[in-house]
């Protein structure tokens, strides 16, 4: 067929993945792609490099604002983000996080909340920490009409009730207790469910037990799909490398390579040179100068740092 045709070669465009699509391309046994976003820029690399979804996690209270945990993040903030993050994405599935406090107090409350992470801020569902006990406010939000994803493990919202980060469900009763919370999300209308840092057996296990996919992060490799936070996979947080995370770039240290560079530019005068500089019509230059009665510039204020 000519080039014009349809076997140019030519890759059709990714369409855009829904909560149902995602769960098509589980039921076809291929692995889902998550990774998370904070803002416009990393939103629209992730989407180019083609993730089945984008979380905007409540993560950034750690990676992007500098808390020690992710309990201070408030709905506002992670709207802020969550819109900057739909502004640059447009094929990914977008998943907001609900923060700590969004959701717990009231069914009325997390139902408002989910709703304003898609009305306000362009998501397409909503992520909530916990199992049984969430129960009821996930089946009033899907009955809203909103994507829900679950998350259960170590869910760093209770991470004071928890002791701290730690690896979840390595006894029996832990584990029988995280089945039962798989199947209750399962049952409650969740789309999908991220596993966070549990035993790989027990994973891969909740897995097989599902229909809906699972995203596992610190879950081995037995799970539907694999969630990483962006800044820990690229190299840009030094806070608290968790053992799951894989570094595949280490952008924070090329960032401070760039960067001192600059600053020693900018110290030796090598920047900016001719090509960072606008020069000025040469006619318009003299009859700036004939208009300030034949005076050049007044004397300078600052010396001038030495060109190499
Ligand atoms: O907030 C987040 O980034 C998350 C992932 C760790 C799954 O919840």
């Amino acid at each position: 067929m000519s080039a014009q045709g349809t076997d140019s070669g030519a890759a059709a465009p990714r369409p855009k993945t829904t909560a149902l699509t995602l769960r098509e391309k589980h039921q076809r046994g291929e692995p889902i792609s998550m990774v998370t976003a904070y803002d416009f820029p990393t939103a629209k690399i992730v989407d180019a490099a083609g993730f089945d979804a984008i979380l905007v996690g409540d993560s950034l209270a750690m990676v992007v604002l500098g808390h020690p945990n992710t309990l201070s993040v408030t709905m506002e903030e992670m709207l802020h983000h969550a819109r900057a993050v739909s502004r640059g994405a447009t094929r990914s599935l977008l998943v907001g996080d609900m923060p700590f406090m969004s959701y717990q107090t009231s069914t009325t409350d997390a139902v408002r909340n989910a709703g304003r992470f898609l009305q306000e801020a362009g998501m397409d569902g909503v992520k909530m920490e916990g199992g049984r006990s969430l129960v009821e406010t996930v089946k009033a939000i899907v009955r809203s009409g909103i994507p829900v994803q679950g998350h259960i493990g170590l869910t760093p919202q209770s991470v004071k009730a928890l002791g701290g980060f730690r690896v979840q469900g390595r006894t029996a009763d832990a584990a029988q207790l995280l089945i039962e919370d798989a199947l209750a999300l399962e049952d409650a209308g969740c789309f999908s469910i991220v596993l966070e840092s549990v035993p790989d057996r027990l994973a891969e296990l909740v897995t097989d037990r599902l229909s809906i996919p699972t995203i596992g992060i610190g879950a081995g490799p037995g799970t539907s799909g694999q969630v990483l936070v962006l800044h820990d996979l690229v190299g840009m947080f030094d806070g608290f490398t968790p053992r799951f995370a894989k570094r595949y770039a280490e952008l924070g240290a090329a960032m401070g390579e760039a960067l001192r560079a600059f600053r020693s530019d900018v110290e030796s005068g090598a920047f900016p040179a001719r090509e960072q500089s606008y020069s000025m019509p040469e006619e318009e230059w003299q009859a700036l100068v004939a208009r300030l009665d034949r005076r050049l510039p007044g004397p300078r204020r600052r010396p001038r740092p030495a060109r190499g």
